[in-house]
């Protein structure tokens, strides 16, 4: 049954004793809103990419304010080297099984390269399809005002939008490769995407490799939450892929990554000792044994 009409649903999330530590908070939705009053409050939201039922679960559990199932599936699930090649059809599953796994996060669906650009219409069609057979909360698309008619349309249609401009993975053919966006005489242009889209209805924007003091600057001017990745500390909120923070994958990490754990050396070590005792006889013992 909806909560719509409970005392707390209308109470902006994390007012009140519990606001100190989320992840023991009474478990209550997420919703676009509550981003936007923790931006008015002052308070910073937390958001990592998921893919899978385990790492939402957890990410969920450990007070985590926004999972999004980003298209970087495409390298760190599906083994491209771009987020290019990854298709609709590639993250509905995926997508499905995070919101499935939650009780708490705002559940963001990324709008792979292809599946929006040629019009708004494309873009409402992929959209729908995200919230009805994924049941995402939400819908992330790449562009700044190129992106207004897509954006002004999905949330005409009930259709939440988180913008990204800066430093726009899909774009990187046409951007140069990986580099940080809007340096210099570029700032005007980030500014006016970044006004355009909340303009156009987006409720947050990402900003991916954007100098700090831009970044800084935007979020001062917006009302809509901004959130960091590679964009420094003036954000509202700060994104990461979790693979790269929790050190799954095993490779040189952007200037922008800190990271948390090695989980890569963890499973490796797991598997090695799991592979010596197999070799060895010493797996299965008796205790494992009917
Ligand atoms: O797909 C993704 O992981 C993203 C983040 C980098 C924001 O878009």
């Amino acid at each position: 049954m909806s909560d719509q009409n409970s005392p707390e649903e209308t109470a902006p999330y994390g007012s009140g004793p519990a606001a100190a530590d989320p992840a023991s908070a009474p478990v209550k939705r997420i919703r676009t809103h509550h981003l936007r009053e923790m931006k008015e409050r002052g308070e910073r939201f937390a958001m990592l990419t998921a893919y899978d039922m385990y790492t939402a679960q957890t990410f969920d559990e450990a007070g985590i304010e926004v999972l999004l199932v980003g298209d970087s599936a495409s390298n760190n699930v599906f083994g491209n080297e771009t987020s290019l090649p990854v298709t609709v059809d590639e993250l509905l599953p995926l997508t499905r099984a995070v919101t499935r796994s939650v009780k708490r996060a705002l559940v963001i669906a990324d709008l792979p390269f292809g599946s929006y650009q040629a019009s708004p219409e494309q873009a409402f069609h992929t959209a729908v399809r995200f919230m009805k057979e994924a049941n995402a909360h939400c819908v992330k698309l790449e562009g700044g005002i190129e992106m207004v008619p897509q954006i002004e349309l999905l949330t005409r249609g009930g259709i939440p939008v988180m913008a990204h401009i800066g430093f726009t993975p899909q774009s990187e053919h046409n951007l140069g490769g990986y580099r940080v966006q809007g340096r210099g005489d570029a700032a005007t242009r980030i500014i006016d995407d970044a006004k355009a889209v909340e303009a156009a209805g987006a409720f947050a924007v990402v900003m991916e490799m954007v100098p700090g003091d831009i970044a800084a600057q935007i979020t001062k001017e917006l009302h809509i939450p901004t959130i960091g990745i590679g964009a420094g500390n003036h954000c509202d909120g700060q994104v990461l892929v979790w693979q790269d923070a929790f050190g799954l994958r095993n490779a040189k990490m952007a200037r922008f990554v800190k990271q948390y754990a090695d989980v890569h050396g963890v499973l490796l070590e797991a598997a090695k000792a799991y592979r010596d005792d197999v070799h060895s006889g010493v797996f299965p013992g008796p205790e494992h044994t009917f």
